[in-house]
């Protein structure tokens, strides 16, 4: 017969001598939040993974984190499993807007608080407790405001999109296109998407700079840096001079789009703030501690040119 010493021994080694969940700094129970994040199609997107992950720790919060790869099905079945283990808080970032409704209500039955950061889903209010993440829409209205005063008021643009039927592409191009009918001069010729990444923005530049609409544009608006950053690959390799040839502004504000401004290469870059992960948790902690919470929670962004990359550039964490 083996002494309850051996047997803790035993137990510890599979499961934990002492059982039950992970404890939080202050030697409470701690706080399981189950949090399905996109992807990571983007710099973006791994810093604001990293926010997520590094406030969570930082607090002694369980996390049970899940990178969807792009997909709407994963993030569902992400979702159902927060519900099926019963965490206190569930947060995601919708890679589409629609199709959210019945996992939102099977977490609405099961009472367990939603907290949707960054992507807003199109789902009535009371679905969800708090939505944190920028304004796109008025992001891709600076795009265009930026473009307009620096062209002049002529320009003949290249659209690269986002993810479609993404919050962000769809809002950035609204924006965007709603400063643009003050601006006869300024038109958008091609409209394609790059899925928010580097990789596909070349591709689909590459195409473009071969086709007889593609000799004819002279700016481009993209989405996000990654795509832009891609498609300067591209429009180097065709033999002309991104920032100059081509007039460049995207959105999101990376390390290394302030690098390309730096370089002339990329002209403006409008603020999307990833680090949302203080945010999230504080969400998180008012939900727990039963405190009212606003139902948005706007970011603050800035923007960067030529004016004020350079000093910006050692600042920047992503
Ligand atoms: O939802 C935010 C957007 O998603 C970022 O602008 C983009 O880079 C990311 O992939």
């Amino acid at each position: 017969m083996k002494s309850p010493l051996v047997f803790c021994l035993i137990s510890a080694i599979v499961i934990g001598c002492g059982g039950g969940s992970p404890k939080s700094p202050g030697g409470k129970k701690a706080i399981v939040v189950g949090f399905s994040q996109i992807g990571a199609e983007s710099a973006w997107r791994t810093a604001n993974t990293q926010s997520i992950q590094s406030e969570a720790q930082k607090r002694g919060i369980d996390l049970k984190f899940s990178d969807a790869q792009q997909k709407q099905e994963n993030q569902i079945k992400a979702i159902r499993s927060f519900i099926a283990q019963g965490v206190d808080v569930i947060a995601f970032s919708p890679v589409v807007e629609a199709g959210w409704d019945v996992v939102l209500k099977e977490a609405k039955d099961a009472g367990i608080p939603v907290i949707v950061s960054d992507r807003r889903p199109n789902v009535p209010d009371d679905m969800y407790v708090c939505f944190i993440g920028s304004d796109f829409v008025e992001e891709g209205r600076r795009a265009a405001k930026w473009l307009a005063e620096h062209t002049g008021g002529k320009a003949v643009i290249a659209e690269l999109t986002g993810t479609p039927n993404s919050a962000p592409a769809n809002d950035r191009k609204k924006g965007f296109e709603e400063v643009l009918t003050q601006y006869p001069g300024m038109s958008i010729v091609y409209s394609q998407t790059g899925d928010f990444t580097r990789a596909k923005g070349k591709e689909v530049m590459e195409a473009l700079l071969k086709s007889p609409v593609g000799k004819r544009i002279n700016a481009l608006f993209a989405h996000n840096d990654d795509m832009a950053l891609g498609a300067i690959q591209a429009i180097e390799a065709a033999g002309l001079k991104p920032g100059k040839d081509i007039i460049i502004v995207s959105i999101d504000g990376i390390k290394d789009a302030l690098v390309a401004i730096t370089e002339g290469k990329l002209n403006c870059s409008v603020e999307c703030n990833p680090l949302l992960g203080p945010k999230v948790f504080d969400a998180v902690q008012a939900v727990m501690d039963k405190k009212p919470l606003p139902k948005r929670i706007v970011v603050e962004d800035s923007m960067f040119d030529a004016a004020n990359a350079a000093k910006e550039l050692p600042n920047r964490k992503y």
